[in-house]
């Protein structure tokens, strides 16, 4: 045996046992440098089998390259494993607990109105009533003129209307303007609608009276519509909005709009009808305006008095949540506070 066979065996033995030490994909990456690469102790080794007798070189040529394609196939399994190592430090490193109770994420939520809006229109869509969005901003003709207000009628002045820059243009008062526009849209066919929506009022904000605020309309016309209809209607609503068994009682009332004209009254939701806090020991809560739709507004609306009749209603949502909930204080509504966002839904 050539003294140089006993160093190749050598070599081999001695690369093996480095690379087995080898830990990261750098070290195998140096390991390879040191016995395999253009100046590694393989290649060094073999620029001596020049200098071996003729008829020993093949032998020692086919052992030389059996130990090269060993060490590059041992380094192949090192390398596999030792990116295998790193990828499994890394995950445990990095990786997720997924022991770990999650953090919730903050979701939003219905802001109170729109539930009890939802609620309110839901409950008459049930009923037939079809949604019909009208206008914030109204013409001074629509939200009074068409709707029966006498030219002087107090609730026209400064204080009660907000205006534009155009005296003509205002922010709509109620929503009442709205059942001009569904009627005029859909005379002479018989309608029923709700219209829910923001209003504005030019009055100082205190626990029950907000300078902005949502009312739901309502309104019914056709050949044969009867006082009794609206009645059969809103105690529908009232079952449904406060729980079955509501009593309601109507009041005369006036509305330059229809006539008669009342105010609706339920027997209070707290105490029903004992007496308590929030129906100030009357055992009655006001809930909305209503009555039969005057001839001039049917007129107005496109309707003929003299063939058709119409009820209408009108009422503020936060008024219904209010009594739902037991809020006290129609201002949380739009003080934007958290808390009470949260806690009333
Ligand atoms: N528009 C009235 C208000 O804002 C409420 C109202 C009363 C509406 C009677 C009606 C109605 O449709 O018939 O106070």
């Amino acid at each position: 045996m050539s003294e140089l066979v006993t160093q190749l065996e050598e070599l081999h033995t001695g690369a093996l046992a480095a690379l087995a030490q080898t830990q990261t994909t750098d070290e195998t990456r140096a390991w390879h440098g040191d016995y395999l690469g253009r100046k590694g102790k393989l290649t060094t080794l073999l620029t001596g089998l020049g200098q071996l007798p003729r008829e020993e070189r093949p032998a020692v040529g086919k052992r030389a390259n059996e130990i090269k394609l060993a060490l590059e196939q041992a380094l192949e399994e090192r390398q596999a494993a030792t990116a295998h190592d790193e990828m499994t430090a890394a995950l445990s490193a990095e990786g997720i607990d997924v022991t770990l109770p999650g953090r919730r994420p903050l979701t939003g939520r219905y802001h109170p109105t729109t539930t009890a809006g939802r609620e309110i229109v839901g409950i008459f869509q049930r009923m037939g009533f079809y949604v019909y969005d009208a206008p914030e901003v109204e013409t001074d003709e629509m939200n009074f003129g068409l709707l029966n207000f006498a030219p002087g009628h107090p609730a026209r002045e400064m204080q009660d209307t907000f205006f534009t820059t155009n005296p003509d243009v205002i922010l709509r008062t109620h929503t009442s303007p709205g059942q001009i526009r569904a009627m005029r849209e859909y005379a002479p066919e018989p309608i029923r609608v709700v219209l829910p929506g923001k209003c504005w009022r030019n009055e100082d904000v205190t626990a029950r009276a907000e300078m902005m605020f949502y009312q739901v309309e309502g309104l019914a016309v056709g050949h044969n519509i009867t006082f009794s209809d609206l009645k059969g209607v809103l105690l529908k609503f009232f079952n449904e909005m406060y729980g079955e068994g509501r009593k309601i009682r109507f009041r005369k009332s006036y509305f330059p709009f229809t006539e008669p004209s009342v105010e609706v009254d339920v027997d209070c939701v707290l105490c029903g009808g004992q007496g308590c806090r929030m129906c100030k020991y009357t055992g009655w809560l006001e809930i909305m305006g209503a009555g039969m739709v005057h001839p001039v507004v049917l007129q107005n609306g496109g309707y003929d008095p003299a063939v058709f009749s119409g009820w209408a209603f009108g009422m503020g949502i936060e008024r219904q949540a209010i009594l739902k909930r037991g809020i006290d204080d129609i201002r949380y509504f739009y003080d934007n506070d958290v808390r009470f966002l949260e806690r009333v839904a």
